[in-house]
């Protein structure tokens, strides 16, 4: 099927719009370098990133997956993703906006330019925004990501300080079959991959209303500079 989400399509884009972070990357090696744990690396934001309310869904929440009771009725496996936001000095970040996006279980994101409308999975959100608490923690329900052409499973992540610059990554699945094939993946060091790679298990608080009818628990930390 041609989709517009094709590889060779995806390859382009996400190299142009990867253009603008590519240059600071030496930037953030050298900072690593001198004060230990740097900066997380960035990454792209992709071709799919809803950039005004017209490219956003109706909702926008943290809670990506629809249950009906305890049914869950978006396809894919939901998981409770949990992240923690702290600085270059270890400071957590608080009230920061973090937005998420990937795409549904059946490989289409939900969003105009994302392609194969007809096969969207209308029962997921496909981009929630929640923002940081007293901790610097964050929380979504949402899927394990899949892959879709071209690209190994991945979660999109922004989070915008409420001061300073945005900053926008990906999430990875730890020893996934098609890391070591993507081409953004694969071009990260193995301490970069470890940085980005959620830390993923058994969900431990299903008291959280968010974590309800997930059995698995997706972690992030993001050192922002
Ligand atoms: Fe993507």
């Amino acid at each position: 099927m041609d989709r517009p989400n094709n590889r060779s399509t995806l390859v382009r884009r996400h190299f142009v719009t990867g253009l603008a972070g590519a240059s600071l990357a030496p930037l953030a090696r050298l900072s690593r370098a001198r004060t230990g744990p740097g900066p997380s690396p960035s990454q792209t934001l992709g071709p799919f990133y809803p950039r005004d309310a017209g490219e956003r869904p109706r909702e926008t929440d943290a809670d990506l997956i629809t249950l009906d009771g305890d049914h869950v009725v978006t396809k894919g496996t939901p998981l409770f993703l949990v992240g923690r936001v702290i600085d270059g000095s270890g400071h957590v970040v608080a009230g920061a906006a973090v937005e998420i996006w990937q795409c549904d279980a059946n490989a289409v994101y939900h969003h105009p330019a994302g392609g194969a409308e007809a096969e969207r999975d209308t029962a997921f959100q496909g981009y929630g925004v929640a923002s940081t608490d007293a901790n610097g923690e964050f929380r979504f329900r949402t899927i394990v990501p899949v892959a879709y052409p071209g690209r190994t499973p991945h979660i999109h992540i922004r989070v915008a300080p409420s001061r300073g610059r945005a900053f926008a990554t990906q999430l990875y699945l730890p020893g996934d079959a098609g890391n070591a094939r993507d081409f953004l993946f694969s071009r990260l060091t193995p301490e970069e991959q470890r940085a980005l790679s959620l830390v993923i298990e058994p969900t431990r608080d299903p008291t959280h209303p968010l974590a309800r009818a997930t059995r698995l628990t997706g972690r992030a930390e993001l050192v922002i500079a």
